[in-house]
């Protein structure tokens, strides 16, 4: 299910407009594959905080074909992008996309598992990084937030998307067949872990499939 009314949702995105017509047809194809790119509602909360925020590195767990990326890359004209996927295929395709927009000195495409290349960066001293995008493998937010988070600065922001998992976290009700249990139980403890963390400023917000904000306060919270 939506987690919001379907004729709020359609009366939202009825006035979206996308950032440009390349992420327009970019969009287009993401929705004709089946391919879950961030929702128009999503896109339209990021362009407030991004406006607000002016990242100017950023990290990203879950590519796809590198729509988002794209994306912060528009958006964020100074900002330099970390982004990983482990699909293969996925991952061969945002670099197609990434390139055929230029973009590939700005937007650098990580293939394999979120937890492990955020190690691998923070092997090669690459940090600082003030705004996360968390919207890979859902059961695994924790293992990718403790990983991009020691190479946060102060302040940075970390958006988690899709925590409400189509209301299926709130409520057992909505996971119709009992087929997602172990989904539940981890996105549970997931929101539980960054709402009762010292060191960060936790919103939850029914944007979307919904989105977790978290400013980072530093260690010392
Ligand atoms: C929802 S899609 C990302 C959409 C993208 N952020 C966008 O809005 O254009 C999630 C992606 O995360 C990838 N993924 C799943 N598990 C992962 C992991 N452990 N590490 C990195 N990426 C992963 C999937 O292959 C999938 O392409």
């Amino acid at each position: 299910m939506n987690i919001t009314n379907d004729l709020v949702t359609e009366y939202i995105n009825h006035r979206y407009r996308p950032l440009s017509s390349r992420l327009g047809q970019l969009r287009q194809i993401g929705e004709q594959d089946n391919v879950p790119i961030i929702l128009k509602e999503t896109e339209s909360f990021l362009n407030m905080v991004l406006a607000l925020k002016q990242p100017k590195k950023i990290l990203e767990v879950g590519t796809a074909i590198g729509y988002s990326a794209l994306y912060f890359a528009e958006s964020c004209k100074d900002a330099e992008i970390y982004t990983i996927e482990k699909n293969e295929y996925a991952a061969r395709s945002a670099r197609h996309n990434i390139t055929a927009a230029g973009l590939e000195s700005r937007i650098h495409s990580l293939f394999g598992d979120g937890q492990e290349q955020i190690e691998k960066l923070r092997d090669q001293g690459i940090d600082g990084f003030d705004f996360v995008f968390i919207d890979a493998a859902k059961s695994h937010y924790k293992r990718f937030f403790d990983a991009a988070i020691a190479l946060c600065e102060e302040n940075a922001l970390i958006i988690s998307d899709n925590i409400l998992q189509r209301a299926m976290t709130v409520s057992d009700q909505f996971d119709i067949n009992g087929k997602h249990k172990t989904n539940i139980k981890k996105m549970r403890e997931y929101v539980d872990y960054i709402c009762s963390d010292k060191t960060l400023d936790t919103t939850l917000m029914s944007i979307g499939d919904g989105i977790a904000v978290s400013i980072y306060r530093g260690e010392n919270g």
